[in-house]
């Protein structure tokens, strides 16, 4: 008697959100997306998170931008970017073509610019939710970022909020003593989610120059090596929060994403992988169903927060 079994049910539920699974592209790493089409299937991904948006297009930092470490990438590029107008002109009407969940990252240098990058957004079609970069400097308040306190990113997720149409996932900086702090303050102001990890304050030097390896001296490490902070921060915040969390931070293949969904995330993203290896979304996606196949696991979301602490 021939065996059948059924397909691996892959969809992610974010309440807001149901997603084809539960894999998506890390902001900044995956460009708008459209320039990983010769790579993979871009509908096969459980959705896109562009590249950080803010109102007028931006030259980004000096070079260089991005050094390689043992096991991560320190970047400082700094946010270039198109602007609102360029995107909604040239970028959004290809993505809207592609069937997944299209999720904008705004950015701004004050509250204001946030406001007005998703005022600008939320009159255009095509977009399934806004991710906020709350780790961006604010110019009024001395460059320091509102994901560092509760106070400013309580204020910017309300006022974000007030004026958004569409859902709203505020994404997290790990710069910061207490993340459950943070996590409560965005849920307590109406966040739809929280994501996290963006990427750790860290240097590069070289000895031989005694210089400073990135033209802004400091950058943000990704990849490997910042997966188990990640990891534990995800888990802090899944237990105590109600909102759904997204996870992200060095995951490179299958078994990282799933550690990730057992730690309490109901979907992740895929960040610095994309640089070593164009189709690692697709990879991944692949690499869970097999995973899922082999261990009996009829359906992905029974996996999130499953994770047994003694
Ligand atoms: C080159 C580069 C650019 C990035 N740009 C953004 C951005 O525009 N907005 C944002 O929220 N995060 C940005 N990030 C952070 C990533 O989205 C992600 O949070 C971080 O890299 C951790 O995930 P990973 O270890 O899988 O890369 C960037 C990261 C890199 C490496």
């Amino acid at each position: 008697m021939a065996v059948t079994t059924r397909p691996v049910d892959l969809t992610a539920d974010l309440g807001f959100l149901r997603l084809r699974n539960p894999v998506l592209t890390a902001s900044g790493t995956f460009g708008y997306g459209l320039e990983f089409e010769p790579y993979l299937d871009l509908a096969k991904l459980g959705g896109i998170v562009v590249k950080g948006l803010y109102y007028h297009p931006r030259e980004g930092n000096p070079p260089p931008r991005l050094v390689e470490t043992p096991s991560g990438l320190i970047n400082a590029i700094g946010l270039q970017g198109v602007g609102v107008e360029a995107f909604a002109a040239k970028v959004l009407p290809r993505l809207r073509a592609i069937d997944t969940a299209v999720i904008v990252n705004v950015c701004g240098a004050d509250d204001d610019e946030y406001a007005a990058v998703v005022e600008f957004l939320d009159a255009q079609e095509g977009i399934a939710a806004y991710e906020l970069n709350i780790s961006c400097p604010n110019v009024k308040k001395e460059g320091a970022c509102p994901a560092l306190a509760p106070e400013p990113t309580f204020e910017l997720v309300k006022l974000v909020k007030s004026v958004s149409r569409r859902p709203l996932i505020t994404k997290l900086s790990p710069n910061v003593t207490s993340i459950i702090e943070i996590a409560q303050a965005a849920a307590e102001a109406g966040t739809d989610a929280v994501a996290l990890v963006n990427t750790f304050l860290a240097m590069a030097i070289d000895l031989e120059t005694r210089r400073p390896r990135l033209g802004n001296v400091y950058g943000g490490l990704s990849g490997p090596a910042i997966k188990p902070i990640a990891l534990r921060m995800v888990h802090q915040v899944a237990s105590r929060l109600t909102v759904p969390v997204i996870g992200l931070g060095g995951i490179m293949t299958g078994a990282d994403a799933l550690e990730f969904l057992v730690a309490g995330a109901a979907a992740v993203e895929v960040g610095t992988a994309s640089f070593v290896d164009p189709d690692a979304a697709a990879r991944i996606i692949g690499e869970i169903v097999s995973w899922c196949e082999a261990h009996g696991v009829a359906a992905v979301r029974d996996l999130v927060g499953t994770l047994a602490v003694p």
